[in-house]
């Protein structure tokens, strides 16, 4: 697929937002979903080959959005591209978060692992859901999109671990002080963020998804490059491939180490 960007936004110095048209795009994207993003900064170059994977933040009248941290080659050669620009990447890819009718939600985000969740936290928000927001970053430069949210969560609780902005601490101390509001849970960000929360989850028995964001290569089940343990019905372990089977996981069956 192709499409414009119509806005390629500095927030700070680690993160950017983009804002790509693309009518077809939109209308099969669901809120979990990925897209594996072309970095090359013209068509004539092949390097990077391999394209990066994005969740989709945002969507609206015919436009998506991705929010980006500057990594490496990549995610720095995105920053570079200029608004009117056309850009390439893939139909939305992988599984979606599952809804089903919960009445009050608990969104758990931990830095860039806040992407997936705005357009969650809308689609939730559409369905008359009550939503609440725990959001966790290293210092205030993590804390993004926050009047987004506000539009559609009851509650939000900030973290950071320098407490320049909301408490000082990690994400799961607020959400462990309320967690027994909620019917579910979903997360994003950091593996550590995700473990901990999963175990909070599976000793209040509420049922949790997280989304995963594992390195991958072709993003197509083709390279197994993005294998996840998880625990089947009978205990037993499988391997997953993040990109086809995931983003998305039931966090009480993953298995972590
Ligand atoms: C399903 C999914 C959704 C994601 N959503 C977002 C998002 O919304 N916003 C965001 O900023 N980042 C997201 N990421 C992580 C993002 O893909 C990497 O930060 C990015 O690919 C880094 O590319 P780079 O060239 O700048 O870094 P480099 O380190 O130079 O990349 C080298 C290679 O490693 C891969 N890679 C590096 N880090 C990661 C990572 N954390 N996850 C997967 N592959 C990685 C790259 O794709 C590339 O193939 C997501 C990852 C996955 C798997
Ligand atoms: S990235 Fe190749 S199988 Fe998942």
């Amino acid at each position: 697929m192709k499409g414009k960007v119509v806005n390629n936004l500095m927030l700070n110095d680690k993160y950017y937002l983009m804002e790509i048209e693309s009518e077809d795009f939109v209308n099969k994207a669901k809120p979990g979903h990925f897209m594996m993003v072309k970095a090359q900064q013209y068509d004539y170059l092949y390097d990077p080959l391999l394209r990066r994977p994005f969740g989709v933040c945002d969507i609206e009248r015919g436009r998506f959005k991705i929010l980006y941290v500057l990594i490496g080659k990549g995610t720095n050669l995105l920053s570079q591209i200029k608004t009117g620009s056309q850009i390439e990447f893939s139909e939305p890819l992988g599984n979606t978060f599952k809804f089903n009718n919960e009445k009050t939600v608990a969104l758990v985000g931990g830095g860039v692992g806040i992407a997936p969740l705005l357009f969650l936290a809308k689609y939730l928000h559409n369905q008359d859901v009550l939503v609440d927001l725990y959001y966790g970053g290293k210092t205030e430069d993590d804390i993004l999109l926050i009047d987004e949210f506000k539009k559609y969560c009851q509650h939000i609780e900030v973290t950071t671990e320098n407490g320049k902005v909301g408490k000082k601490g990690i994400v799961t101390s607020p959400l462990s002080e309320n967690i027994k509001k909620y019917e579910k849970i979903y997360a994003c960000g950091p593996k550590r963020m995700l473990q901990a929360t999963s175990t909070l989850a599976i000793n209040h028995n509420i049922p949790i998804e997280v989304s995963l964001d594992e390195r991958m290569a072709c993003g197509m089940g083709a390279c197994l490059g993005c294998l996840v343990y998880v625990k089947n019905d009978q205990g037993e372990i499988e391997q997953k491939r993040c990109c086809v089977e995931g983003p998305v996981f039931d966090g009480a069956r993953i298995v972590w180490e």
